[in-house]
């Protein structure tokens, strides 16, 4: 499929956008600053912190960022799909308690059979889902232009 172009300028913090590529969901948030400072903190919990699964993101988005997984902090592009069986993850942004994790700092849950994810689509232990969320191919044509593709 050709690429997708998404105009971000009105994207605000702990929002999501949803477009479509190659016939899948992509979501393009906004992360907020306490978002980005919790993301760290989530280490230990989680299976692969440091993306080292190539499956899941380009090379380049490892690169910069193994992490947080984007080219800009704030800016995470993720597939909404979840790594079990393809449901599709609810998003709750706030860092506040969770009715399924008292200790949430934001993130994503699945709801078919509790899988839960950072804001960087990072896997935590012990669920079912085996991998990361997909990063997929993209770029920023300028500051609120991304290109996915
Ligand atoms: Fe998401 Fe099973 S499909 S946990």
């Amino acid at each position: 499929g050709a690429p997708v172009t998404v105009d971000i300028s009105a994207l605000q913090d702990g929002q999501r956008l949803i477009v479509e590529w190659r016939g899948q969901p992509i979501w393009i948030v906004r992360r907020s600053k306490a978002i980005l400072e919790a993301l760290p903190t989530l280490d230990a919990q989680l299976r692969d912190p440091n993306s080292e699964n190539a499956d899941q993101q380009p090379a380049y988005i490892r690169e910069q960022s193994p992490q947080l997984r984007s080219l800009k902090p704030e800016i995470s592009v993720l597939v909404g799909l979840c790594t079990h069986l393809g449901c599709s993850p609810e998003m709750v942004a706030e860092i506040r308690p969770a009715p399924f994790d008292p200790e949430w700092k934001g993130g994503y849950f699945c709801p078919c059979h509790k899988s839960k994810f950072d804001m960087a689509g990072r896997v935590y232990q012990g669920v079912p889902a085996p991998t990361n969320l997909v990063v997929p191919p993209h770029h920023f044509a300028d500051d609120n232009t991304v290109v996915i593709g």
